[in-house]
């Protein structure tokens, strides 16, 4: 028996991490290709034929990654009719943080409420929402935790060159989170398969913040724009195809089910072709896999989950049915899971009263952390004027002494 890190009862050891809610978010405005005609030189005609893309969304001026992902957290909370009390651990996959630190899973553990989580970000790239399931999932599986919220959220329409064509044409912004919760009933995550290969860093990433040209230039040594994103798209194209059929059969092999079985297969948004090549290499129709890069574009590590949400909305996935994830980019680094689908509470089977505790805990949080601003802000004032009294008294004294 082990117990949970939240003094809740003792549990048994040989349990399940199953996931029981899911959310998504996306912001309003949408960026067609041929919006993106006018920003550089591309067609509409060039963009659908080599990616598949039509459209994605990019935040608005009051949206960031964080205000994405706790959109896409309540929601999935909501699914799961979990108060976020109960949570014992946030992880947001994401490359684009609101900041280095704090971390945005720290932002939104606060605007939820969720006062008995721990909180971190993790950075994998397109690859970082599998790597943060398996991560959860094992704390769950281990004893160590009961609830786990994963997010994956990027704004990766802000990290953009914009005059780079072979990038910006890709990548769309958006949030997508799931609720993992330990149970005895056999299924949820079977298995996972995480890699890396740091050898190929270089295909692409974001030079930033602890680089070692950030004081000296707008640029790195390489030659790439500090806080910008490049990519060598065909090198990268490569390194997908290689990849994606390579680690699903080892991620089935390990959960001991057969390719045939899989129901759903949810693979990272970035390109069309990518998709159909892993169907060759797979030997299953195209159809198996869950595709809407047409409507989003590449959302890194936001596109597993949002694509995972609409396919389950769709009714692609019934109980008892398998799925694989893959995901694949940066680091380099890739993953792939394979789950047992068991579903969630039917809406009338949620609690009213959570919902109500829910939406009163977030206000409570709103007053709450205003509150403390606030406080802050004037206890900052107070210690201002006590300064300036000392030093007025100070003068005094000095004058005094003359
Ligand atoms: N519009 C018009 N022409 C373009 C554009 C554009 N937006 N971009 C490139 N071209 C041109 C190139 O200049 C080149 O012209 P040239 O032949 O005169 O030199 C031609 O089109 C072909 O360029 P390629 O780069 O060879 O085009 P490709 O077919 O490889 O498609 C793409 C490029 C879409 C980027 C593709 O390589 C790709 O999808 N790569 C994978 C990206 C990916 O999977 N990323 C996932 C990880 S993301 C992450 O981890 C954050």
């Amino acid at each position: 028996m082990a117990t949970s890190n939240n003094d809740m009862p003792p549990i048994p050891t040989v349990r399940y991490a199953h996931i029981v809610g899911w959310g998504m978010a996306v912001p309003d405005t949408i960026l067609t290709n041929h919006d993106l005609e006018a920003i550089v030189e591309t067609s509409d005609d060039w963009i659908r034929s080599r990616t598949g893309i039509k459209e994605r969304r990019i935040a608005g001026e009051t949206e960031s990654t964080a205000s994405l992902g706790l959109k896409a957290a309540r929601k999935a909370l909501e699914v799961a009719d979990i108060l976020p009390t109960a949570i014992d651990l946030i992880v947001v996959a994401t490359s684009t943080p609101e900041n280095i630190f704090p971390s945005t899973a720290s932002l939104i553990q606060n605007w939820l409420g969720a006062t008995r989580a721990g909180a971190f970000d993790l950075s994998a790239a397109c690859s970082g929402f599998v790597y943060g399931l398996d991560m959860a999932a094992q704390a769950i599986r281990s004893g160590s935790m009961q609830v786990a919220l994963v997010i994956g959220a990027e704004t990766m329409t802000r990290v953009m060159d914009w005059q780079d064509r072979g990038t910006c044409i890709l990548f769309g912004d958006g949030a997508g989170a799931v609720v993992l919760k330990a149970s005895n009933v056999e299924g949820g995550v079977l298995s996972a398969v995480l890699r890396s290969d740091g050898s190929g860093g270089e295909m692409l990433g974001i030079p930033t913040v602890g680089s070692e040209d950030l004081y000296h230039s707008d640029f790195s040594s390489n030659g790439h724009k500090m806080h910008k994103m490049h990519m060598n798209g065909g090198e990268v194209f490569k390194f997908a195809t290689r990849v994606i059929a390579e680690s699903i059969q080892q991620a089935l092999v390990k959960a001991e089910v057969g390719i045939e079985d899989l129901s759903l297969i949810v693979p990272h948004q970035a390109n069309m072709r990518i998709i159909q090549a892993a169907a060759r290499s797979l030997k299953v129709e195209p159809e198996l896999f869950a595709v809407n890069l047409d409507r989003y574009g590449n959302t890194s590590a936001a596109s597993i989950p949002i694509a995972l949400c609409e396919a389950i909305d769709q009714k692609r996935l019934k109980s008892g049915e398998y799925a694989a994830f893959i995901g694949f980019g940066g680091g380099l680094t890739w993953a792939s899971m394979i789950i047992k689908w068991t579903g969630a509470k039917t809406p009338d089977a949620r609690s009213g009263i959570n919902q109500q505790r829910r939406q009163f805990g977030y206000m409570r949080v709103r007053f709450r952390t205003q509150w403390k601003r606030l406080n802050q802000q004037i206890s900052n004032f107070i210690d201002r004027i006590t300064f300036r009294r000392n030093r007025i008294q100070r003068l005094r004294d000095k004058v005094d002494q003359l």
